[in-house]
């Protein structure tokens, strides 16, 4: 706990807040099970350090299992309170979500952020408060920004990583597979679809998975590129679209996530693909969720990366308890499997799943 004055206004929010989410008693910023609205006011208790999550959407798939771990590390370990909160895929509900966590004297601030063209202005903020900063699986802060406080800290898979399996999978099926070209034209005619607009995972996916079919020689046509921020259903009717007016120019599909390859999966197959083994169509998506996986199982999905929301949720937590024991982040003292270490970034490495090695999807 940081600010006595933050006792005094923790308090006085209680009887208002109502705008953050929160669904079981360890992330409680929200709601009726708010930290600060039960008046636990474990922010401002002076027992226990607290972290204040703003995750970009509960509902989201992997974000949902990354904010599971992140609260079960801490209920079990004990040292840290995590109460977090849900930005709805809104930029004005971060803020308020932000300002609530700073009005209860949070010690850290993990931020999945949706704000990327305020970066600087979270951090001078953050110092301001003299809150660890903590982004999230995000865009990274540039080194500019990290320089403004030296309580910043970026946690996120390499995206470039996950364009580059996802591109390489459909080389190797393109090479293999003649037939792919279904149009005849001598291109890979194919639907991006992304997730949120300038988000970091989005823009590094989508460019690096073409950039692999470049490297290998194959040239490209895009049919529709679309956002569909990460979500099933938006893809499943974007999908749905695109093939009724040009079913026949279709090769493949990238999806950014899982989830958005599963919906233009079900598009795919009101459409007719999917019924034969002369109906396939390659689809590639990213995360490796259960779904994902059992797509991959099924045979619907070619290709998936896994980006494991374990390692994200417990490398939070860790590094958190480090900071909290003056330590330094180092690859040593985070002593976690599947990251990387670089100053005060923590990198988590993805492993491309296909059909061939999909028992390695477990996390
Ligand atoms: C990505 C993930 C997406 C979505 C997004 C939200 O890393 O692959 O499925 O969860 O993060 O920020």
């Amino acid at each position: 706990m940081k600010k006595a004055l933050s006792l005094v206004l923790a308090f006085a929010m209680a009887l208002s807040l109502v705008a953050c989410g929160g669904s079981d008693s360890s992330s409680a910023a929200a709601g009726g099970s708010s930290a600060a609205a039960s008046g636990s006011g474990a922010a401002a208790s002076g027992e226990q350090p607290v972290a204040g999550v703003c995750w970009y959407n509960f509902g989201d798939t992997f974000i949902a299992n990354a904010r599971n771990t992140l609260n079960e590390a801490a209920a079990a370990d004990g040292t840290i309170k995590v109460i977090d909160a849900d930005s709805q895929n809104d930029v004005a509900t971060q803020t308020s979500n932000m300002n609530n966590f700073y009005t209860q004297g949070v010690d850290y601030l993990v931020l999945n952020n949706i704000n990327n063209n305020a970066i600087a202005e979270i951090i001078e903020r953050g110092k301001e408060e003299d809150v660890t900063l903590i982004f999230a699986n995000t865009n990274s802060p540039t080194d500019e920004e990290f320089a403004m406080y030296d309580k910043v800290y970026h946690v996120s898979s390499v995206a470039t990583q996950s364009g580059t399996i996802m591109g390489e999978a459909l080389v190797k099926y393109w090479n293999e597979h003649p037939e792919m070209d279904r149009n005849g034209n001598g291109k890979l005619d194919y639907i991006m679809l992304l997730g949120i607009q300038g988000h970091y995972d989005t823009e590094v996916r989508s460019s690096y998975s073409l950039q692999a079919l470049a490297d290998a020689g194959i040239e490209t046509e895009c049919v529709q590129e679309t956002i569909c921020n990460y979500q099933r259903a938006d893809a499943q009717n974007q999908v749905a679209s695109i093939l009724q007016a040009r079913k026949d120019d279709v090769d493949a599909v990238i999806a950014c996530n899982d989830d958005m390859a599963l919906g233009a999966i079900e598009a795919l197959k009101a459409a007719g693909f999917f019924a034969d083994e002369d109906s396939y169509i390659p689809v590639v998506g990213v995360d490796a969720t259960a779904n994902g996986v059992e797509a991959i199982k099924d045979g619907t999905l070619l290709c998936t990366a896994l980006n494991n929301p374990v390692i994200l949720g417990n490398s939070v937590y860790k590094l958190m308890t480090l900071l909290n024991e003056g330590k330094e982040l180092t690859q040593e003292n985070l002593g976690m499997d599947g990251v990387t270490v670089e100053g005060h970034h923590i990198n988590i490495n993805y492993i491309g799943i296909t059909a061939d090695n999909v028992e390695d999807a477990a996390y």
